[in-house]
């Protein structure tokens, strides 16, 4: 990687926080020099945590073009599929439609997302898929505990978890709505088998968007993770981005505040790491074309 490739990545990532748990004690933003990493430490970082943030990557005026193009007020984004909260008539998630918005394509081709999903996975990348999670206030609802490369190996034959998702976050996030809760390192076990009773979901119809997941982590593997690697949640102000390995045991609760919980999740797999047969599951689910994509810089709004 050239000098310059390295100083972009690391100013876009300077501002990852190691310990995501002190937020909302330290509310500036800023970062001490000493925490200002290079390319290496944060890839490093990565192979460690298995997560990166990202923090305010967005503009203001960024969120406020995005939030626009998929509130269905007026904006060209028109999503393929849309999942309803079960019991309720908020929606839960928006997945595909990227084709039909030029600045969510643009979104999904922005270096500051690309760069460090090509920089972590060592390859050019691809959509896999893409989704918006809208966790509305007071009803949003939760995910449990899961690693999404189960989802992608069981279902997809995604041959190893060389996949990054990206979630970038529309409103801020903090310990009231429903924040991202990981294990740091816990990627590094690789994936859990699937015991009967933990995908009791599976045999009772379980599906792969509501909050009855086909694939679920037991109380057990959580347990021992946890003890193993303790927890965090990964809160950031609006605008950031969270960068997460596919093996990473992730769930979120309730969104029982007042406050929205709006986040664009992008998964990007490697050229290299491309199905080698075509996928039974729908096209909102598994994007079907795997050409890479090229990155493009500069503000979203930039004509
Ligand atoms: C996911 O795991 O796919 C979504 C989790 C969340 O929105 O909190
Ligand atoms: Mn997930």
């Amino acid at each position: 990687m050239s000098v310059k490739e390295e100083t972009r990545l690391s100013r876009i990532l300077i501002n990852q926080q190691e310990h995501y748990s002190t937020w909302p004690d330290d509310k500036t933003g800023r970062e001490s020099p000493a925490r200002a990493a290079h390319t290496s430490d944060v890839t490093a970082a990565f192979r460690s945590e298995g997560c990166l943030m990202a923090r305010a990557a967005f503009s203001a005026a960024e969120v406020a073009a995005l939030e626009h193009e998929i509130s269905g007020a007026a904006g060209e984004y028109h999503p393929e599929a849309t999942v309803v909260e079960e019991g309720r008539q908020s929606v839960r998630s928006m997945y595909g439609g990227h084709a039909s918005s030029p600045l969510i394509h643009r979104l999904i081709c922005d270096e500051r997302l690309m760069a460090p999903a090509m920089e972590l996975l060592g390859d050019e990348v691809y959509l896999y898929q893409f989704k918006i999670n809208t966790k509305a206030p007071l009803v949003g609802d939760r995910w449990p505990w899961h690693q999404d490369y189960a989802f992608w190996a069981h279902l997809d034959g995604m041959p190893s978890p060389d996949a990054v998702t990206v979630a970038v976050y529309l409103d801020e996030v903090n310990e009231f709505n429903g924040p991202l809760f990981y294990i740091p390192g816990g990627h590094r076990a690789g994936l859990h088998r699937c015991e009967p009773a933990t995908c009791a979901g599976m045999a009772l119809g379980g599906s792969d968007v509501s909050a009855n997941l086909r694939f679920t982590l037991s109380a057990d593997v959580v347990g021992a993770l946890v003890a193993d690697h303790g927890l965090r949640s990964a809160h950031g102000p609006s605008g950031s981005a969270f960068f997460f390995h596919a093996n990473l045991p992730h769930a979120s609760g309730l969104n029982l505040s007042p406050y929205s919980r709006r986040q664009i999740f992008i998964t990007y797999n490697a050229v290299g790491n491309a199905l080698s047969r075509s996928p039974k599951r729908a096209e909102f689910l598994v994007a079907r074309s795997n050409e890479p994509l090229r990155a493009i810089s500069g503000s979203l709004l930039a004509a």
